[in-house]
């Protein structure tokens, strides 16, 4: 304590002291669950948000406590100065894996749904977060159904070239190569593939129920 008092004075750093923090498994206890993230990965319009959203309100509805992020809110608030150039997504996915940690380490179930376009990002984003808590899942759709659904519009702007950097069209996607999960959104239904979602994530985060 006194080394680390002196340690401050001297070098202007001050360390946590994660002794006097009440733990993560306090607070997992508390809340009688397991806190993992839960990596949502895809391009636009492949269903991230909406199996996402499905998620939470069944692990809502049994008692579990969670927290959604989503690159349409992130966006307009704490990334709200970043682009989608190479650089600033790779700065959008570090800031959103710190914020995930955040969560995670208050014991909370965080889901994050993040089109997270590379296998550096995604490794990135895991080497923050951590091996053991997070669960990558490729949400899969191919590029010209979700072209097709267009949900937001925003494939007709980047073909028509108003958008410029869109994932899919002239921005790289790379499919996962080791992820937990894999939904194909374009052979199942929102209910089985939101079902394969659910079924997979609550043994991961019971926690004595
Ligand atoms: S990421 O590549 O940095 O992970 P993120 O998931 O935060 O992307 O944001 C993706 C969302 O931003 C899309 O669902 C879409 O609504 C919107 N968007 C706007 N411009 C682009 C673009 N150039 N590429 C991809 N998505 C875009």
């Amino acid at each position: 304590m006194e080394g680390d008092m002196k340690n401050a004075q001297e070098t202007g750093r001050v360390y946590p002291e994660f002794h006097k923090i009440i733990q993560r498994a306090d607070k997992e206890s508390f809340l009688k669950q397991r806190a993992k993230v839960i990596w949502l990965t895809g391009l636009s319009g492949s269903g991230k948000t909406t199996l996402g959203s499905y998620l939470e309100k069944e692990l809502f509805s049994r008692g579990y406590l969670t927290q959604m992020l989503d690159g349409d809110n992130i966006r307009v608030g704490i990334n709200c100065n970043l682009t989608f150039t190479e650089e600033d997504r790779r700065e959008n996915i570090r800031r959103i894996a710190e914020v995930s940690k955040l969560f995670l380490n208050c014991g909370i179930i965080v889901i994050s749904c993040f089109i997270s376009p590379t296998q550096e990002i995604r490794r990135m984003a895991r080497a923050i977060i951590g091996d053991g808590d997070f669960l990558e899942i490729y949400i899969n759709s191919p590029l010209d159904v979700c072209e097709q659904r267009d949900v937001k519009g925003l494939y007709k702007l980047a073909r028509q070239g108003k958008i410029k950097d869109f994932t899919g069209i002239d921005s790289p996607f790379e499919k996962p190569m080791n992820c937990n999960l894999e939904i194909r959104t374009d052979l199942l239904s929102v209910e089985e593939s939101a079902r394969k979602l659910v079924n997979f994530v609550l043994p991961q985060v019971t926690n004595g129920r």
